[in-house]
């Protein structure tokens, strides 16, 4: 008999057939309790849980007596209670690697559009306010030459980098836990502590995922540091910035902008004042939201799901070593 899993997100049909023709998949909406309730005997019986952005927690862990794998379609797992995971001897898996390279061009979508407020004044151009040649009120400042500080130098940080030394001839600090030899080497990359970076850097790249430590890492002492002229980008996780400090901080114009593809609360709350201020510009959270890459982090964990509950837990497994 197949193992049953449980699906929570909708795949391409391609897909969908793969993982059927592994498992006996019953699929939902969600992981509400509602829903939980409606499918009670599925989740009792089921060996796998495939979706993403829905929180995987003790308790609904509790009606799934027989979990032995979840598998999320992102790289960030903070919506997974990791201790009730690994206290269960269930795997984690997630889809690093695939998704690098369009996060970082989510990055410097971001580094670019709020430096020159392209959103900005093309909003301007549609409104036909475009009506003689452009003066200093238009203008935008520089990206290429400027330093950009990466908090957290993983794939994606590193793949930034590259983008901003080779394309862009940026000086380039870092912080992160351990020395990256690589993004020294390659990228020129120079090591500091968290206020070097944000006391020097003209852009501020988050790369953070979001975890108790991590948690309002950035919050109103540490925008305090940045220069007035400095633009914070967020494409980590939300509250790695403490929201209402980067409100006050931009209100008080002590940083010039921000670029955010990630918020406190998302989707981002029709009354954010982020989301009158010219100088922010706010994203649904695209960071690894194209076809291509959709796609793949799909195909991806579908293929983790099935190495993990054949107990192959070598690639892309958050905790391997709880795995029994
Ligand atoms: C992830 O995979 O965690 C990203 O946030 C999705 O864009």
């Amino acid at each position: 008999m197949k193992p049953s899993v449980i699906l929570y997100k909708s795949l391409p049909d391609d897909l969908l057939a793969r993982l059927e023709s592994h498992f006996t998949v019953t699929q939902v909406k969600n992981l509400s309790p509602e829903t939980v309730e409606q499918h009670a005997e599925a989740f009792a019986n089921a060996e796998g849980l495939l979706g993403s952005s829905e929180k995987v927690d003790e308790a609904l862990l509790a009606k799934m007596p027989k979990l032995r794998a979840t598998s999320t379609v992102s790289v960030g797992y903070d919506n997974f209670d990791v201790d009730a995971l690994n206290a269960r001897h269930i795997a984690l898996m997630h889809t690093p690697t695939v998704l690098t390279e369009t996060v970082a061009d989510t990055l410097m979508t971001l580094v670019l559009t709020t430096a020159r407020r392209a959103l900005e004044v093309a909003e301007r151009v549609k409104k036909g306010e475009w009506t003689k040649s452009i003066g200093p009120d238009w203008f935008g400042i520089d990206v290429h030459h400027k330093t950009l500080g990466i908090v957290g130098m993983g794939r994606i940080g590193l793949a930034l980098a590259q983008r901003a030394h080779f394309g862009f001839g940026m000086p380039i600090l870092y912080n992160a836990r351990r020395q990256h030899q690589e993004a020294e080497e390659r990228f020129n990359a120079r090591p500091c502590d968290l206020d070097t970076l944000l006391r020097e850097s003209d852009f501020v790249c988050i790369v953070l995922p979001l975890t108790e430590e991590t948690h309002h890492l950035i919050n109103a002492e540490k925008i305090a540091l940045m220069k007035p002229s400095a633009i914070l980008i967020n494409a980590g996780r939300g509250p790695v910035v403490d929201e209402p400090a980067l409100i006050d901080a931009l209100k008080a114009e002590k940083i010039h902008a921000a670029g955010l593809d990630v918020f406190e609360q998302e989707p981002l709350p029709a009354d954010s004042p982020l989301l009158s201020m010219p100088n922010v510009v706010a994203l649904p959270h695209i960071g690894s939201a194209t076809h291509e890459t959709r796609y793949n982090m799909a195909a991806c964990a579908v293929d983790n799901l099935i190495d993990a509950l054949n107990g192959n837990v070598e690639k892309n497994c958050v905790n391997p070593q709880a795995v029994k």
